[in-house]
């Protein structure tokens, strides 16, 4: 996620550019740029790091004047947060600058045939390949000199999700942007035209804006814009006014980041997904680990802290079911005091939204000591952990604001699932057509997301009938236990209220000594469809803790009508198999730990008590 702002009017684009990029740091902080149309070439200025750093090249060299720049606050996907790869990207002619939100997922195929062709490629990105291929359909062709053909051209050959803007040397007034699976709006003012990811990007200066549709190209001027379709016809977006000041803006109209990250979680799915299916096959990508070596681990170690580790604990799940080898699961802050037994055979996945997690780091260093391969999953591009690390599969759920992890957990989970399917590819410990059948499934999941957000209404319900809790316990079984561990620790870290997590099974060993009246017990059961004894076994705990007083709060797929006379509250998610039912159960539980915490008086479930986003120390 990143962000963008496009400005045609008769302001100084730098300045104006600068500020929007101010207000939309939340959206990425890895390197920031400019580009300035000067009249009849185009200036550009860029720098890795936060805002500040680009501030401080842009008062040694001086902010270049024209009347329409674009700008961009990057964080990154494809590629280090280096000066290199922050956007914009020139053209290798300097005509064409281009920011991009997104990826764009065909551009390695793109890039080797314009690299054949000559073109000399300044950063790793994604995103530069628009740029040479736009100035491309411009200089030569049928296209020649055609600014909106040319960029129409482009936008039908890219592939993936991308909010994407055009400048064009020859075209000082003109702006053309598109949007596919990412948002883009435009900001109308009195003879001046913005474009923003988001309408922080503009909200100081005008309150009329137009959301563009799927699929939509718009060529803005200072008084005018226009909107096509990818073939270049009319189409239209939805014009509205805004009624947010700059706070809400930043939290897209949530009251708090982490809720406006929590709707965010089909799209971190989806791109986290987004292109690690190609041709029939899993991909991963920054992977210097060998399909040989992939092949020949006889065991994997995973290594996490927090909910990163519930995450984990999923990917022992997953990997142990599909490729039948051992998996080991660590709390990174214990793993080097245990002298694990590690050798070159062994994969120890390490996994961090930060990537910055000291714990986490320095498992990751003892098990290189020790000879293991590792391979990062991780959200922040560039970060330590993927430094160290032998390869890394990046989650793209972008910047996570909120302390606690809600987006971002969601997103591991889907990375953990795919190393686990690499893994069964390239050991052949499932056939192709399964791997497709379970790809094909997890694939359905950001929808399916989206069902289970629309449900919000009915937790709340919950929460207010529950009122100021003291506190909570949480049971599953299977693939439901990390489930119940993660909405433990929400509820502890949001509403600082005693919560635990247990394996329903365990209960009778001891936990079952907490039931007592009206304790609210949270019970993730899984499918009836999946394996029967699980399902059963669990409807007889929530008979136990029922018969002695506690109130259960029921999560279940539709259609499982065996939980309902056992419920005190039902909560309905889809059906889907067991190994994907956490990306569903964990959103309830999400909700459920904000709304307690604001009934419990804590309303800035942003930033909790005592917590930090990224712990770096030991
Ligand atoms: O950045 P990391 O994923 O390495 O962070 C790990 C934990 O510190 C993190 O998940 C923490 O538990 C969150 N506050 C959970 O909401």
């Amino acid at each position: 996620m990143c962000g963008i702002v496009g400005y045609v009017g008769s302001r100084q684009a730098a300045g104006l550019a600068i500020e929007a990029l101010r207000r939309m740091e939340y959206r990425g902080y890895d390197s920031a740029g400019i580009a300035v149309n000067t009249g009849d070439s185009l200036t550009m200025v860029k720098r890795a790091g936060k805002l500040a750093n680009l501030e401080e090249r842009i008062a040694q060299v001086g902010a270049p004047e024209g009347k329409a720049g674009i700008g961009h606050t990057r964080w990154a996907t494809h590629g280090r947060p280096t000066d290199e790869n922050a956007h914009p990207h020139l053209s290798f002619d300097e005509s064409v600058a281009v920011v991009h939100n997104g990826i764009i997922e065909n551009f390695a195929p793109l890039r080797q045939q314009m690299e054949r062709e000559g073109v000399e490629f300044a950063s790793d990105t994604d995103t530069e390949v628009a740029a040479h291929l736009l100035a491309r359909y411009y200089n030569e062709g049928e296209t020649a000199g055609d600014f909106r053909e040319s960029a129409l051209r482009v936008l039908n050959r890219l592939e993936g999700a991308f909010t994407i803007l055009f400048m064009h040397a020859n075209h000082p007034d003109q702006i053309i942007a598109a949007r596919r699976s990412t948002p883009l709006i435009i900001g109308v003012g009195e003879g001046e035209m913005f474009l923003g990811s988001d309408v922080a990007a503009f909200i100081e200066f005008t309150k009329d804006a137009v959301e563009l549709g799927q699929d939509n190209v718009v060529v803005i001027t200072a008084d005018d814009y226009e909107v096509l379709n990818f073939d270049g016809t009319p189409s239209q977006g939805r014009p509205f006014t805004i009624d947010w000041d700059l706070e809400a803006a930043e939290k897209g109209g949530f009251d708090s980041f982490m809720m406006k990250e929590i709707y965010e979680q089909p799209a971190a799915v989806r791109d986290t997904l987004a292109g690690h299916w190609s041709e029939g096959r899993v991909v991963l990508d920054e992977n210097n680990i060998s399909e040989e070596e992939l092949k020949s681990f006889n065991q994997v170690f995973v290594v996490a802290c927090g909910s990163a580790y519930h995450s984990g604990l999923l990917a022992k799940y997953a990997i142990e079911h599909w490729v039948r080898i051992p998996v080991q699961i660590e709390v990174a802050s214990e793993f080097r005091y245990r002298d694990p037994v590690l050798d070159e055979r062994t994969l120890v996945l390490a996994i961090s939204q930060s990537g910055e997690t000291a714990d986490t780091l320095e498992a990751v260093r003892h098990a290189k000591t020790q000879g293991a391969k590792v391979l990062a999953v991780c959200n922040t591009n560039g970060s330590q952990i993927p430094r160290e690390s032998d390869a890394v599969l990046y989650t793209h759920a972008g910047p996570e604001i909120g302390v606690a992890s809600t987006k971002a957990f969601l997103a591991q989970v889907a990375a953990n699932y795919i190393v686990g399917l690499a893994l069964a590819q390239a050991k052949g410990t499932k056939y192709p057509d399964e791997i497709k059948e379970i790809w094909d499934t997890l694939d359905l999941i950001p929808g399916k997301i989206e069902q289970v957000l629309a449900a919000r209404d009915t937790v709340t319900e919950i929460s207010d009938e529950l009122g100021a809790v003291a506190t909570m316990l949480f049971l599953g079984r299977g693939v439901g236990f990390p489930v119940a561990l993660e909405g433990a620790l929400k509820l502890k870290e949001l509403a600082y209220i005693h919560a635990e997590g247990f394996p329903a099974g365990e209960l009778k060993h001891g936990p079952i000594a907490l039931i007592e009246d009206d304790l609210p017990v949270v019970v993730v059961v899984p499918s009836p469809r999946g394996l029967k004894v699980l399902h059963s076994k669990i409807v007889s705990n929530i008979q136990e803790i029922r018969a002695r007083g506690a109130k259960t709060i029921v999560i279940a797929e539709e259609g499982d009508e065996a939980v309902e006379p056992y419920a005190n509250w039902l909560i309905r998610i889809p059906q889907t198999s067991t190994i994907m039912q956490p990306l569903l159960a964990t959103i309830p539980l999400q909700f459920l730990a904000a709304d307690i915490a604001v009934n419990v008086g804590n309303e800035d479930i942003d930033k909790p008590r005592n917590l930090a986003k990224s712990v770096t120390v030991e």
